[in-house]
């Protein structure tokens, strides 16, 4: 169900988040850091669930930078574990809600081979269904994004690049730019999250650390989104 305070013509076509307080969500409460990621788990399926009711079609996270590899080795093994733990266990009931899957980043060498087998084989499995594009950003950075796009580029000979030509050899170039960038525990940064792909994206900044975000936090993202006024360097409507 749509609530009545959000227009049902104007649901962003892809919204993107990162989910950020985890870390400060566990301190407050006297817990370990790894405690806030494991209590974010449930806020972003109540998240996809609330994407999915009002009818989101691409809803992407930052679930791992590649920056996130300067933390300490704990921390990184722990996320490593927890981000495959998430796709073993979360992938045949997102697969019976039609949700499609989609993993976003540099699959290197940096990342274990059984967590890329891990994501292939959930692609695999959801990639003919119709419902909500949910990709993770996984070893993900968006310079590096754009880094990779240009190598890709030159490999091919092309002579003349154009915008189109970096959006073609972007990690997923079927997936549109963001029409919302939600980033919540009251931090105003983009952090090399989908650089290219932002440059029009409306920002959502939340004060609400990532395991105390539910759908609601959610529409009310998308309200203050239906509030304002696209221009995309144009004039507007008004
Ligand atoms: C930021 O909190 C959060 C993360 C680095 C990881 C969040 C990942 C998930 C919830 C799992 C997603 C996995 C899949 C497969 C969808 P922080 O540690 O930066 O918090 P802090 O800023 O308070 O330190």
């Amino acid at each position: 169900m749509i609530p009545e305070y959000l227009d049902p013509k104007f649901i962003p076509k892809h919204i993107a988040c990162v989910m950020d307080g985890n870390g400060r969500w566990a301190e407050k409460r006297g817990l370990k850091r790894t405690d806030g990621h494991t209590a974010g788990e449930k806020s972003l399926f109540d998240v996809v669930e609330g994407a999915i009711e009002i009818g989101v079609e691409w809803f992407t996270v930052f679930a791992f930078s590649t920056e996130n590899w300067k933390r300490p080795a704990k921390e990184v093994q722990f996320l490593l574990d927890f981000n495959e733990q998430i796709i073993i266990q979360r992938q045949e009931e997102l697969n019976e809600r039609n949700v499609r899957i989609c993993f976003l980043g540099r699959r290197d060498s940096k990342v274990p081979k059984r967590i890329l087998k891990r994501m292939k084989d959930a692609e695999d499995l959801t990639e003919s269904n119709t419902g909500l594009t949910f990709t993770v950003a996984f070893n993900y950075g968006g310079r590096a994004e754009i880094v990779d796009a240009v190598q890709k580029v030159i490999d091919s000979g092309v002579k003349r690049v154009t915008e189109k030509t970096i959006e073609r050899n972007l990690y997923n170039p079927a997936m549109p730019d963001p029409d919302l960038v939600i980033r919540t525990s009251g931090e105003s940064r983009v952090s090399n999250f989908l650089l290219w792909e932002l440059a029009y994206s409306e920002l959502v900044f939340s004060n609400t650390l990532w395991p105390d975000f539910s759908r609601k936090d959610l529409f009310k993202a998308i309200k203050e989104f239906q509030d304002r006024d696209r221009r995309f360097g144009g004039l507007g409507e008004s």
